[in-house]
């Protein structure tokens, strides 16, 4: 039985009055959360503020991305050591904003993978298609190219420290969701393409949508048998909206 996971990507939004008040307003409402991992995702500066903010709460913390270096003169980058320090358990690798707006490639995401597991950090390793690859019927062929490039470097078994996120770029803040039906079948695809290397952990590894995913929506997905959870963006900034989608994992 795998554990529900729901992670809160904030991405670059709040300020320390906002970032405060989104902490408060879901760490009230985690009483009735007891069997659904809960990870917030704030932005760097704000980290050590939420970390605080969560030391006697169940809610967990990672980051947005991080340094594929450990030390040293790497300007205006954070290293696995420092998410480490200040309290990070996840830390979200390769997002499609990471791999369309600055530039990385499959290997830099396979290369940032092996940096966070080294620091002992899960990496919730993203993967998912453009529209227009949707379109010309090689979602599969793109998602089995971003998954090899990691395991390349690391290996099936670092699965084992590690969750995935199928997020459909076409379906990332533009409140198009991938139906129930579109998302399940990529991925069913993802865990027979693991469990085609070691079926033990196919069967343990955690993969989470992500893409619009809302609090109406959330239960439609969640029940679909392998999703196992959401990477929430915008709906991770309102703690209600958040919260009834932990509520959707927790039932599913
Ligand atoms: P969204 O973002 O929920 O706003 O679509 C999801 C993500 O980018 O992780």
């Amino acid at each position: 039985m795998r554990q529900a996971m729901v992670a809160g990507n904030w991405k670059m939004n709040g300020s320390s009055s906002s970032v405060s008040e989104l902490i408060s307003g879901i760490n009230a409402g985690m009483g009735g959360i007891s069997s659904t991992e809960v990870v917030v995702c704030p932005p760097y500066v704000y980290i050590p503020a939420v970390a605080a903010a969560i030391s006697s709460s169940t809610v967990k913390l990672g980051a947005q991305n991080m340094c594929d270096r450990d030390s040293g003169a790497f300007t205006g980058e954070v290293a696995g050591p420092m998410l480490k320090d200040v309290g990070c358990e996840y830390v979200i690798i390769g997002h499609s904003e990471r791999r369309a707006l600055y530039g990385e490639t499959d290997q830099v995401t396979a290369i940032k993978f092996a940096a966070a597991l080294r620091n002992g950090l899960k990496p919730i390793f993203c993967i998912g298609e453009t529209l227009e690859e949707r379109e010309q019927g090689v979602t599969e062929a793109v998602i089995a190219r971003q998954i090899d490039a990691m395991l390349e470097v690391e290996g099936v078994s670092s699965l084992a420290n590690a969750v995935l996120a199928y997020e459909p770029v076409w379906a990332i803040g533009t409140g198009k969701t991938a139906s129930p039906e579109q998302a399940q079948e990529v991925h069913a695809f993802i865990r027979s393409k693991i469990a085609g290397l070691d079926a033990g952990i196919a069967e343990g590894l955690r993969i989470l949508y992500g893409g619009s995913m809302n609090a109406a929506n959330a239960a439609e997905l969640i029940a679909q048998s392998d999703i196992d959870g959401g990477l929430i963006g915008g709906a991770s900034l309102k703690p209600a909206d958040f919260l009834a989608i932990c509520a959707a994992a927790e039932q599913a």
